[in-house]
């Protein structure tokens, strides 16, 4: 049998009814009918244009774009190769309705640039704004600015009179970006804990401790309400009785050595290393005195101290070593995860914290059966059924536990995140003024909690970027020996020489995972004209 044939029907031409204003330029094959395209334009190859679309004056219309049905395009537009609109709502979900009585319109207005592969639906757009490429618009814009993602959203404002940046609104944190990721996880989480009334104790906080102790590769995770009692109760653990001494780094935040002084122990501050703000190993021995019992290193910004010589110094003088890992999730030092090294180790999961619950959670690990079992007590008012001791109450919610336990799978793609945000801070900002970025010690890897700079104009530097709407941190404006709370042990400033040459000099940097590349650029590009006096 013969197989039918059909024959094509070749349109000579794709353009159709058009009215063109003047000195329009078309390259072929174009797909244009029932449409306006105003004075100067240009249209590219394989662009389509429906009817009833209007375009402006001196518009471009690069190659592959698609504009459908009901969309007006204003004057000066740039409308990208592969742009599309969308005039159908979806309003029952699935495909496009075909329904031509729901379509809905969409309105561009003047100097709009809309960019490569993005996606326009049924919306409105103001005058001077910038779609970036790929981008998803699903709601009216009705700021000047640029706009970018799925969905879009705005990056930056820009000032119509000149299209010169205004405020670009770079916070320290965005919490908030990292729930928009994982919101179904932390909805399903939360409801799940509501719906077995398990907010203290139970199986979600029994599971994340669980969790949590095997990702750090140790036997014993205690839960308790922040990192600030985690350390409490690991001394108290660890027998720190009135008059014993305890070492820790005069670079930190204040829980590390207010929680040795409410055991009724002493504190005893060492200088840090100048390269990575860590406690200096070398200055530990001459701190050891006859009530010394024991060492807290910080493990400071995400990155680890220099564990091998603190446990040497901790070995040799029969010391306990209680690791402050509060601002280290996941960092490691020779391979080795913080957290394993000491006796303990103590966490903090503080909301901005690289794992953080959403509110206030902690915990102490340990591979000690006993240590673990007197702490778990110690933090739950001395024992459930039969008080052994007299005791505090301290415990991580059900609903942090079941937060934690969601977001712990994410923990390592949101470190690896967190890198590649700070070795781009640390190639733009390179050779900048006296710039000094963070700089990583031998063996370890950051886990860039924080993202530190040091420079010699820090206070105008940090006035420059916040008024550039750029927001930054000193962590932490005083080193601890010269705060007031601690006048009593009447320190010099020559004492620590590197902890106080840091207090002046430090500056933290926006960091976190989701840290759009725009906002990056924007920290960085400020930081350039600062030193640049531009
Ligand atoms: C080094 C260090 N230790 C301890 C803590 C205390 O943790 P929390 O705020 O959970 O009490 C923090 C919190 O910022 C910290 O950074």
């Amino acid at each position: 049998m013969n197989e039918p044939i059909f024959e094509p029907r070749i349109l000579s031409s794709g353009i159709r009814d058009v009215r063109f204003g003047q000195n329009v330029r078309v390259v072929q094959p174009v797909n244009l009918y029932e449409c306006a395209i105003g004075d100067e334009s240009f249209v590219g190859p394989f662009v389509e244009i429906q009817r009833n679309v209007i375009i402006g004056n001196r518009c471009k219309i690069q190659s592959h774009a698609f504009v459908c049905e009901l969309v007006t395009i204003g004057d000066d537009c740039v409308i990208s190769h592969g742009a599309k609109f969308i005039n159908d709502p979806f309003v029952i979900g699935g495909p496009a309705h075909g329904d031509r009585r729901l379509w809905r319109r969409t309105r561009v207005g003047n100097h709009v640039s809309i960019g490569t592969n993005s996606t326009i639906l049924p919306v409105s757009i103001c005058d001077h704004v910038v779609i970036g490429a790929g981008a998803v618009v699903t709601k009216d814009i009705t700021e000047p600015g640029i706009y970018a993602g799925n969905p879009a959203r705005l990056l930056r404002r820009l000032n119509p009179n000149n299209t010169a940046e205004t405020t670009v609104n770079v916070p320290f944190v965005d919490l908030n970006a990292q729930y928009r990721t994982i919101r179904e996880d932390i909805d399903r989480a939360i409801s799940a804990v509501i719906a077995e009334s398990a907010y203290i104790r139970g199986p979600h906080v029994e599971g994340f401790e669980g969790a949590w102790a095997d990702t750090v590769g140790v036997k014993h995770c205690v839960s308790c309400a922040n990192g600030t009692d985690a350390l409490l109760i690991a001394m108290r653990g660890l027998g720190v009785k009135p008059g014993d001494e305890v070492i820790t780094a005069a670079n930190s935040w204040i829980s590390t050595s207010a929680m040795i002084t409410q055991t009724g122990g002493r504190v005893v501050f060492c200088d840090v290393d100048p390269v990575t703000f860590t406690i200096d190993p070398a200055q530990l021995e001459s701190k050891i005195t006859s009530r010394t019992v024991g060492i807290i290193p910080v493990h400071l910004y995400g990155q680890a101290a220099d564990m091998d010589p603190i446990m040497a110094v901790a070995e040799r003088h029969g010391l306990w070593v209680l690791e402050d890992c509060a601002q280290a999730h996941l960092a490691h030092y020779k391979g080795r995860m913080v957290g394993t090294f000491g006796a303990a180790a103590t966490f903090s999961f503080y909301p901005s914290k690289n794992l953080g619950a959403y509110g206030d959670a902690g915990c102490i690990v340990t591979n000690d059966d006993q240590l673990a079992d007197w702490m778990a007590a110690f933090a739950r008012h001395g024992g459930k059924n039969e008080h052994v001791m007299e005791a505090i109450n301290s415990r991580m919610d059900g609903l942090q536990a079941a937060i934690l336990k969601a977001k712990l799978p994410h923990l390592p793609e949101w470190t690896k995140a967190r890198r590649r945000v700070a070795w781009e801070y640390d190639s733009l900002l390179k050779g900048i003024g006296d710039v000094e970025t963070p700089q990583v010690g031998a063996w370890r890897d950051h886990v860039y909690h924080l993202y530190v700079i040091r420079t010699e104009r820090r206070d105008a530097l940090k006035a420059h970027l916040g008024a550039a709407g750029i927001a930054t941190v000193l962590n932490y404006p005083k080193a601890l020996p010269f705060y007031p709370a601690y006048a009593y042990l009447d320190h010099k400033p020559e004492e620590f020489p590197v902890a106080y040459r840091n207090q002046s000099r430090i500056l933290s940097l926006p960091i976190y995972p989701e840290l759009p590349s725009d906002m990056l650029h924007h920290v960085t590009d400020q930081v350039g004209r600062f030193f640049n006096g531009s």
